[in-house]
């Protein structure tokens, strides 16, 4: 029933990503309880909840790193419950991670240049039979990764190896790349954990840029000063439920809410 409303409904504020009664258990811990949601559109949806709540392990579900004990989840009217990640990434799905562990020795640019889609170069016998393809697809690689460091304002250190950057720094990387492979809808995991102030302003800005661009976003974060400035929306989970929805300055508000962050382990 929710599933045929998401493929129905087109146009700008539509459902973009569905999560219908997604479940995931580890063994006898159910991280993820059926959660029912969308995301619309266009918007920058919140995401928060004590530590332990099952925030990313519902990222780890959309973006297929975790295999679902139940449940559906659809992108742009497609059921993309069965798929494995790269396809989903292939679909217009990004996420970036928690920690960020970009490659360490690798220059920042060719770390970005790694998360490219669909290259004529990955297919080893295309280097045999289109080699002037592949150099053509290698130098707008170059192009676009160079263009998307400058967008977060890492492109000085284009050529420096990722081990250099601070943890920010990493968080700036992490957008980057996920960028190259031209997603319609990112996953944001915490990324103001660990940044400091000034990396953060750049950080907020940069993700509304790339949401005035026409990029959707569902954001985890614990930042509520971020989350505020960023979202209309906020969903919360607490063991594993969806507990509210609604406004950030309403749901920071919601005795269930406040109820859940005290019972639970507060870190921020
Ligand atoms: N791979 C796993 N194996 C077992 N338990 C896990 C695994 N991943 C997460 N969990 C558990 O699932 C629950 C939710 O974790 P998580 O999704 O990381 O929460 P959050 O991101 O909201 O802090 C926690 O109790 C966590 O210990
Ligand atoms: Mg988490």
């Amino acid at each position: 029933m929710e599933i045929k409303r998401s493929i129905d409904r087109k146009g700008s504020g539509d459902p973009i990503l569905t999560a219908v009664d997604v479940r995931k258990a580890f063994g006898g811990l159910v991280a993820v309880n059926d959660v029912t949601f969308e995301i619309r559109r266009g918007e920058i949806l919140g995401l928060i909840g004590p530590n332990g709540a099952g925030k990313t392990t519902m990222f780890d579900l959309l973006a297929g790193s975790v295999v679902p004990s139940g449940g559906t989840i659809l992108l742009d009217g497609a059921v993309i419950s069965g798929e494995p990640a790269h396809k989903r990434i292939a679909r217009g799905l990004g996420r970036t991670f928690q920690i960020p562990r970009p490659l360490a020795n690798l220059s920042l640019i060719e770390n970005v240049k790694l998360a490219a889609q669909g290259q004529a170069g990955e297919h080893l016998l295309a280097n045999f039979t289109m080699p002037w393809r592949v150099a053509a697809e290698e130098r707008a690689a170059e192009e676009k990764a160079l263009e998307l460091l400058d967008l977060v304002r890492l492109s000085r250190l284009a050529d420096a190896p990722a081990r250099v950057l601070s943890g920010g720094q990493r968080k700036l990387l992490e957008l980057a790349r996920v960028l190259m492979a031209d997603p319609k809808v990112i996953l944001l995991d915490e990324p103001a954990a660990g940044v400091n102030a000034s990396l953060l302003e750049v950080i907020i800005d940069r993700i509304r840029e790339i949401n005035g661009r026409g990029v959707t976003f569902l954001l985890i974060e614990h930042n509520v000063d971020m989350v505020t400035r960023l979202c209309s929306r906020v969903l919360v989970m607490a063991s594993g439920r969806l507990l509210c929805e609604g406004a950030p300055n309403e749901v920071v508000r919601d005795p269930r809410v406040i109820e859940a962050y005290l019972g639970g382990a507060v870190d921020a």
